[in-house]
């Protein structure tokens, strides 16, 4: 048998065994990168990259509603993103667009809540008012929220939760020895989900092996899975060889087990 035949039996078998699913992540965070280098090594345009985007999240979030994960957080672009050219800017604002557009009738039938976090006042307009729309119209759903990070920064979501609790300290709503991890974890554009605001899983794709800005506190204790497929490629063998990696994790959260 080739390491490929034992892969693709293990991907079976996982596929059909039930009892793994208690195992499995409850939040899985993904950067979705190497959208631009599979466009280009297929000779096509950046912009064709960017596009590539939606077919492969749309099947990402199918996975995981079929998994029953509970929470999906994918990181579109980040505030340094801000910074390329205008033309590619403005494509990738419209790809995100799009993608909430043609999933609402999709997040409504199977349970899907959508939050956009990042600073939004930076987003185009018709961006605001896209996911405004699509966050009201899902916001009773409860089986999978799914969080698009948009202009996100890790460091920036830590700095406006520090803003807002010294302004609860200097109005007196709080004294600063009660703040505490789950005080200031309240505070972050995360906290939105709730139950599980923090990853268990996090993948990135492309081969970079670094975390780039995105969920820096909540990652403290994030399994991360770093695959060399693009993310135009990250398909169901990919999603589950991550969550095949994931439980093969021993997490001990710092401490000893007996
Ligand atoms: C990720 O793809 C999407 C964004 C950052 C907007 P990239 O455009 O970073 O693709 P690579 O990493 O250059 O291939
Ligand atoms: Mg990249």
């Amino acid at each position: 048998m080739t390491t490929a035949d034992v892969e693709g039996r293990d991907l079976q078998r996982h596929r059909k065994n039930d009892d793994v699913a208690e195992s499995l992540p409850h939040h899985v965070a993904v950067i979705m990168d190497g959208n631009s280098r599979w466009a280009r090594a297929r000779g096509m345009p950046t912009s064709a990259g960017h596009a590539a985007l939606q077919p492969a999240l749309e099947e990402t979030v199918r996975l995981s509603c079929a998994r029953g994960i509970r929470v999906l957080t994918a990181f579109a672009f980040s505030h340094q993103n801000w910074d390329r050219p205008k033309e590619e800017v403005d494509f990738c604002m419209a790809v995100y667009n799009r993608f909430i557009q043609d999933n609402v009738a999709q997040f409504l039938r199977e349970g899907i809540r959508l939050r956009v976090i990042g600073d939004c006042s930076r987003l185009p307009t018709y961006l605001q008012k896209t996911a405004q729309n699509a966050e009201e119209e899902t916001s009773s759903n409860s089986q999978l929220d799914l969080m698009l990070a948009i202009g996100y920064s890790g460091r920036t979501d830590i700095l406006q939760a520090c803003g807002k609790l010294a302004r609860k300290v200097h109005s007196k709503l709080l004294r600063p020895e009660d703040i505490d991890e789950s005080l200031f974890a309240d505070e972050l554009q995360t906290s939105w989900t709730d139950e599980f605001p923090c990853p268990d899983l996090l993948i990135r794709t492309s081969g970079e092996l670094r975390l780039s800005n995105f969920l820096l506190w909540q990652s403290a204790y994030s399994e991360l899975f770093f695959t060399d497929t693009l993310w135009p490629d990250f398909g169901e063998a990919e999603y589950l060889q991550a969550l095949m990696s994931f439980q093969s994790r021993d997490r001990r959260f710092g401490k000893r087990k007996l």
